[in-house]
């Protein structure tokens, strides 16, 4: 799986700059690699069967040029709200890629996708939801379930539990396929969370579905709608392709645990493991203030903080993007520094006792791994600019 050393990172932004693209004057700008981007694709495409349909999550990286791209290399969006199956439909994503996923539809919503985006995908987020459903339905329908598994997901990011908004408890399994049995139901649905890098849950889960979708279809008539594609969400952060917690790793147990592919249409959900290492941020160092006192860092000022890096700030989340001065040799240091970003709070501090190269004045921070759950959560906070965004 390819990742940006710094070397390649450097020459991308010199590069950028002979061209005229930036003039190095920017307060900070984003660069988002296509190459890395098609790097995470296209594994998804070798490891998964064919006929598979991957919708990249748009609540993970919105920018348009971006999902244009993702959308002209034949892959489809996850959409989690209606604006963001417009972002799909502007994007050029065809009706049958789009998945609607929102847990509070409007019945305008509903009836928008109905009339406008026939062949999308629509997962009811419950069973009160399905008695919105126009008749004659014209998008497929599915039904979200909680599994009710175990997962290695965050806190905030664990949607399976008993108390979770999300999906029906499959403990609820008559009313499901009682629901099944009325309704034009033609998939099932789950996410179980983010962040996750033991997927045995997930292969727990998809093995539910796959026999709750084998039953459901045994109690139909032949010339009844059947259970025909089963979406497996997103949610797991592949750090490879080959190997231990790998992409290959995850649809090989599928495909022997679960019998998925000989049955079913598979949808996956991927958001952070297809754009997390596609992009970095470069801000310029507005000001330093030295320390005098001995134990206590330097205060080194960047133009992005809380705006781009909600979750770091504000969660509890242990998240490290890893980060470098341009030009400057990674030398550890004597030197501690705390990066503390531009809005007017106390707590916009990206990071504290950093060892870093003497800096000063006009240095170039670059902080890495910026490609997910970032921009598309830009925070208004203060009235700044968004950075630039470079697609290259
Ligand atoms: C329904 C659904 N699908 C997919 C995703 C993408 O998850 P990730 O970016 O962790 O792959 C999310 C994220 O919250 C989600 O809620």
């Amino acid at each position: 799986m390819k990742r940006l050393n710094n070397t390649e990172i450097e020459s991308i932004y010199l590069q950028a700059k002979a061209n005229r693209i930036i003039d190095g004057s920017e307060k900070s700008v984003i660069f988002y690699s296509k190459n890395l981007l098609e790097d995470r694709l296209s594994i998804l495409s070798r490891c998964f069967p064919s006929n598979s349909l991957h919708a990249v999550a748009i609540k993970a990286q919105s920018n348009s040029d971006v999902l244009h791209h993702i959308v002209s290399l034949g892959y489809g969006l996850e959409a989690a709200s209606i604006e963001e199956v417009k972002l799909a439909l502007a994007a050029g994503c065809p009706n049958e890629k789009i998945v609607f996923d929102s847990p509070v539809k409007t019945r305008e919503e509903i009836l928008y996708c109905h009339e406008s985006v026939p062949g999308l995908h629509l997962n009811v987020n419950s069973l009160a939801e399905l008695e919105r459903i126009p008749q004659n339905f014209s998008a497929k329908l599915g039904i979200r379930i909680n599994p009710l598994v175990q997962t290695d997901a965050p806190e905030i990011f664990d949607v399976v539990k008993k108390n979770s908004k999300f999906g029906v408890p499959v403990t609820k399994r008559q009313e499901i396929i009682q629901a099944c049995m009325k309704y034009p139901v033609s998939g099932l649905h789950i996410h179980i969370g983010s962040g996750i890098r033991d997927f045995s849950g997930n292969v727990a889960a998809v093995k539910m579905m796959v026999e709750l979708a084998d039953e459901i279809n045994s109690l139909k008539e032949k010339n009844e709608q059947q259970i025909d594609w089963i979406d497996i969400g997103g949610g797991i952060h592949f750090e490879s392709e080959d190997g231990e917690f790998s992409v290959r790793e995850f649809a090989e147990t599928l495909k022997k645990e679960t019998g998925i592919f000989d049955r079913y249409n598979v949808i996956t959900e991927y958001g952070a493991y297809v754009h997390k290492h596609n992009s970095f941020a470069v801000s310029r160092i507005e000001y330093v203030l030295e320390s005098e006192l001995k134990d206590i860092a330097h205060t080194a000022f960047i133009h992005l903080g809380a705006d781009l890096f909600l979750r770091k700030v504000y969660s509890s989340l242990p998240i490290h993007y890893p980060c470098f001065v341009m030009g400057k040799a990674e030398v550890s240091s004597e030197e501690k520094y705390n990066i503390a970003g531009p809005l007017c709070f106390a707590g916009d501090y990206l990071y504290y006792d950093l060892p870093l190269p003497k800096l000063a004045e006009g240095d170039l921070f670059v902080i890495k791994e910026i490609g997910a759950n970032t921009l598309s959560m830009w925070s208004r906070h203060c009235s700044r600019e968004e950075p630039g965004f470079l697609f290259c």
